[in-house]
């Protein structure tokens, strides 16, 4: 351990769902600010001192999240109180038990070396790192979890020279389920990490990792926690919005969702207060894929989607099945082997079989195929994946079939990106195809519209901004067919930097996007591809690219939530327009010229004023020029069931 440092606190997301939690009165509770790491402060202040020794010292002890906050579990002591590291602080040179792993090759060459340097435990890569973060790894092994217990995660980490690497608490062997696994950025400043969150299964032998792996460099630890800690509670949400109504409110015009990641989901009640808060559906960003859900052959993994099944059903959110058929985040079992018509047909019956019989009745809408057509060939036709090339074109006729079989009553989805306009190549092919399935009587409900849309980083739009009078029309073009369509992930990253004039047209197409849904009569659901701009799928994916979801990255409303909410403004809550008929297709008055705010708080020339700071006392109340009421985070109950609400286009065939 390096007592000499001035270590540099990173607000994960358990210390800012703290620091939002400590109101005034949970303060008063706590008897003074405390640490800022929640129920794990206690722990990781006393450098893996056992948490909760009896249920007085646990209450005093952590109190940092607000007293009452830790009371989920009512003071009770964790079954084992201990940090599950035996040498996380490195005091002397010994590395026991921390392993190393190393996965060389010549293409992608990777080395490791370690040892305790000035009180820390640091590996060095000095020939590759190879070609992914988990070809080099440090870890231990043999940490007993529990099921249903939160474990609090704490560490110091640095690197010679600034790099993303990955924390893991996870299954050590194949196919290598990762518990909780996130993302950090580390630098020559040695920062410290705290998450808490919650694990789902029972594991006497789980292995805690650093995945340090893709370029050379030195990596150092210390001070690495893993303790179980009481459970956090669910903070009471009140919506920042003008019209004082959240999104759900207005679920007779248009059900807004979003997607939800397991790794935000075990850790943050904030994120969870505002999704079970604003939303009316949720939909897995990645526990129902393939590889995660089916990671070995008949072996089916329902851990991470039961658990956000469950909260979902608490919380009166409905919840969207994805994906079902799609080539990507396939597990190598089935892309690694060559397989026959029929035994992939095989293949392809048993996944379907086996995630919607345990999911019958529970979901009202699946993606049965996603992503199928692309360019090919100089055309637009199947993409060419294992699924096409071994079963061929009726492998979309035979997946829908097999689907309706296993689920009668769920409306069935063909899911894809790019095919929002009329007049687009891939979006009149996706029409065609979609057609055609449903003059043969194929069981499809509807499509989904993804809907990831952006402005360059050069500012320009050409490309990356649709036209609303073709979507429109597109939606109109398939209700004349009887096909319903739902946009399934919509985003809007931004090029950096950020700026104002981005962030204006970004406003305006969510609010245009919106309305042109509310407006069709056959567009029921409108889903964002994320909450916020913390756990973003889009930096690591376009990395050009960032700042594209409603929530920032310290989970505070942007413009853009903003101008949703101000598209929902316009009517009362049962769907009637307010004094009169609304535009359509137009953008709210105001919306397109809502105050950035500022996405992550990057620039300066946007930032939000209050973003992360709030006001003095943390952010319990956040004003900010967008006209945003306060934020009221209050209080540690529980959110109860949503009431169910009218709905004015829940009469229409094959809705909700
Ligand atoms: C994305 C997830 O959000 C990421 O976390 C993951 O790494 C890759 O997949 N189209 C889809 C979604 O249908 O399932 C994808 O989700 C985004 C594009």
């Amino acid at each position: 351990m390096v007592v000499s440092r001035s270590a540099f606190k990173v607000a994960a997301f358990s210390s800012l769902v703290a620091l939002c939690l400590s109101t005034h009165a949970a303060r008063a509770q706590a008897g003074g600010s405390g640490g800022s790491s929640g129920a794990a402060a206690g722990g990781a202040g006393a450098g893996g001192a056992p948490v909760g020794g009896s249920a007085g010292a646990a209450t005093g002890g952590m109190t940092a999240s607000g007293g009452t906050a830790t009371g989920g579990t009512g003071g009770t002591t964790p079954v084992n109180p201990a940090n599950l590291i035996s040498n996380g602080a490195f005091d002397s040179d010994v590395t026991d038990p921390w392993w190393t792993y190393a996965n060389n090759t010549d293409e992608n060459p990777a080395d490791e070396t370690i040892a305790v340097n000035n009180g820390q435990l640091c590996a060095t890569m000095t020939t590759g790192g190879g070609k992914n973060v988990w070809d080099v790894i440090l870890g231990v092994s043999g940490l007993s979890l529990l099921p249903n217990q939160y474990y609090h995660i704490s560490f110091t980490a640095s690197a010679d020279a600034d790099r993303a690497i990955k924390f893991k608490v996870g299954l050590g062997d194949k196919p290598y389920t990762d518990y909780f696994i996130e993302q950090i950025p580390i630098s020559a400043t040695p920062a410290t990490f705290d998450y808490t969150y919650l694990n789902l299964r029972t594991d006497p032998m789980a292995q805690f990792q650093f995945q340090i792996g893709k370029t050379t460099g030195t990596v150092c630890i210390d001070n690495v926690v893993v303790e179980p800690v009481a459970a956090p509670t669910m903070p009471v949400y009140k919506t920042p919005f003008p019209s004082g109504h959240p999104f759900k409110d207005y679920k007779s015009l248009v059900k807004m969702g979003t997607a939800v990641d397991t790794p935000i989901f075990l850790s943050s009640p904030l994120h969870n207060a505002i999704v079970a808060g604003e939303f009316s559906m949720i939909t897995p960003a990645n526990s129902m894929k393939m590889n995660l859900i089916q990671p070995v052959q008949g072996t089916f993994d329902f851990t991470d989607t039961d658990a956000l099944v469950a909260w979902a059903q608490a919380n009166g959110l409905e919840f969207r099945g994805h994906p079902l058929v799609w080539h990507t985040q396939a597990p190598d079992w089935v892309t690694g082997a060559t397989f026959s018509r029929d035994e992939l047909i095989a293949i392809m019956y048993a996944h379907i079989d086996g995630v919607m019989s345990h999911y019958v009745g529970k979901f009202p809408y699946w993606d049965v195929v996603n992503e199928a057509i692309d360019q090919v060939d100089g055309g637009w036709g199947f993409r060419k994946t294992f699924w096409h090339e071994t079963i061929g074109d009726d492998f979309i006729n035979l997946a829908f079939a097999r689907a309706h079989a296993a689920d009668p009553a769920a409306k069935l989805y063909y899911n894809d990106y790019n095919i929002e306009q009329k007049g687009n190549a891939k979006a009149d092919k996706v029409f065609e195809m979609i057609k055609g399935l449903k003059a043969a009587g194929v069981p499809i409900d509807g499509v989904g519209f993804q809907g990831h849309y952006y402005v360059e980083p050069n500012g320009s739009t050409s490309v990356g901004l649709p036209k609303m009078q073709a979507i429109i029309d597109n939606m109109a073009r398939y209700n004349d067919i009887g096909i319903d369509v739902q946009i399934t992930e919509s985003d809007f990253r931004i090029g950096k930097p950020l700026d104002d004039a981005k962030t204006q047209v970004q406003n305006k197409f969510y609010a245009d996007f919106l309305q042109a849904c509310i407006d069709a009569t056959n567009c029921s659901h409108f889903t964002v591809w994320g909450l916020s701009d913390v756990d973003s799928w889009v930096p690591s994916t376009f990395p050009e690219y960032d700042y594209a979801h409603l929530w920032d990255s310290k989970l505070m409303p942007k413009a853009d939530a903003l101008a949703v909410s101000a598209v929902f403004a316009k009517y009362n809550v049962d769907g009637t327009p307010i004094g009169g008929s609304v535009g359509t297709g137009g953008a709210p008055s105001g919306a397109g010229g809502a105050t950035a705010s500022g996405g992550s708080g990057a620039s300066p020339a946007t930032a939000n004023p209050s973003s992360g700071s709030g006001d003095s006392s943390g952010c319990s109340f956040v004003s900010r020029a967008g006209g945003l009421t306060p934020l009221l985070l209050s209080g540690f109950v529980a959110i109860g069931a949503l009431a169910s609400r009218r709905r004015r286009k829940s009469a229409r065939s094959g809705q909700r």
